[in-house]
């Protein structure tokens, strides 16, 4: 793995080859999740190919008062990682070099970023955007990887590469979970042992809707009520939102069509998890 971590390093390597990039940005403490997003930018490149994985705790996509400073930073586990993994460019730049002191310019996304997590956190997908928008000028990938644990972040970042024909292909890749199902994210570190054995119960709740749904219920309230009534049972739960909603433009639904997204987010404690279903 060669590593990067000045801005002007990075990009001279990408313009001094011409060889398919594919591009897995991350924010590191890498787990499972991010070894199968690897994985699957290893196939889409092919033996002869690059795989670049980028590792920026990104500031601008914290909301204040969030956990910016305690979220997990495992360098070197993460560097071990991606030698295993046969990552070709690990990128890691400095802060600094990211975000001038004084920026004015930033990536925004206008419509689906107003909804689902982007109501509970104001200028989120402002910083996801202005970041991977950076990091595609950075690294110029012919294709970038994202997991759809984060379907809403994956829906706006394809509406970004359209709507600012970045020649690069956006790439989702399923969740992985834990035996017990839940999705794995790099935030599960914070629950404590409580809280970890009761957050399942998210993905319990989005099966037993799924069953709804093939069972012929139609009514969005009904597998919503289902879905908060399941989660409420979890005496740790908190949900920030349980919605029925268009998967193409996340607009809520009264009944369930094709192609619907069921999309939860429930804090245990401080610690707030999501996860879907497509219906
Ligand atoms: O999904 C993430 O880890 C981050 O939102 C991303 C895409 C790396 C941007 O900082």
């Amino acid at each position: 793995v060669r590593i990067f971590s000045s801005v002007s390093a990075a990009n001279n390597h990408v313009h001094s080859g011409t060889k398919h990039r594919v591009l897995v940005p991350t924010m590191g403490a890498l787990h499972k999740g991010h070894i199968s997003l690897v994985r699957l930018a290893r196939e889409n490149a092919g033996g002869n190919g690059e795989v670049a994985v980028s590792i920026f705790v990104n500031p601008l996509q914290f909301e204040p008062g969030s956990d910016f400073d305690k979220y997990p930073r495992t360098e070197s586990a993460d560097e071990e990682l991606c030698r295993e993994e046969g990552v070709d460019v690990l990128f890691r730049p400095k802060e600094n070099e990211i975000y001038a002191v004084n920026r004015s310019v930033f990536v925004e996304e206008t419509a689906l970023s107003n909804r689902l997590c982007g109501k509970s956190r104001p200028g989120h997908f402002r910083g996801v955007c202005t970041v991977v928008a950076k990091l595609f000028h950075i690294l110029a990938p012919h294709a970038a990887v994202f997991g759809e644990k984060d379907f809403q972040q994956l829906a706006i970042i394809r509406r970004m590469a359209r709507d600012l024909n970045f020649p690069i292909e956006i790439i989702g890749a399923p969740t992985v979970r834990e035996a017990d199902g839940l999705a794995l994210s790099s935030r599960n570190q914070y629950l404590d042992t409580e809280e970890r054995a009761q957050a399942p119960i998210l993905r319990a709740a989005l099966l037993k809707a799924s069953e709804q749904g093939r069972s012929g219920e139609l009514s969005s309230a009904k597998i919503v009520e289902q879905v908060r009534t399941t989660i409420s049972n979890a005496s740790r739960a908190r949900i920030d939102y349980v919605e029925l909603v268009s998967a193409d433009d996340f607009q809520p639904r009264k009944k369930v069509e094709r192609n619907s997204l069921l999309a939860v987010a429930v804090f245990f404690g401080k610690t707030r998890l999501i996860d879907n279903i497509l219906l």
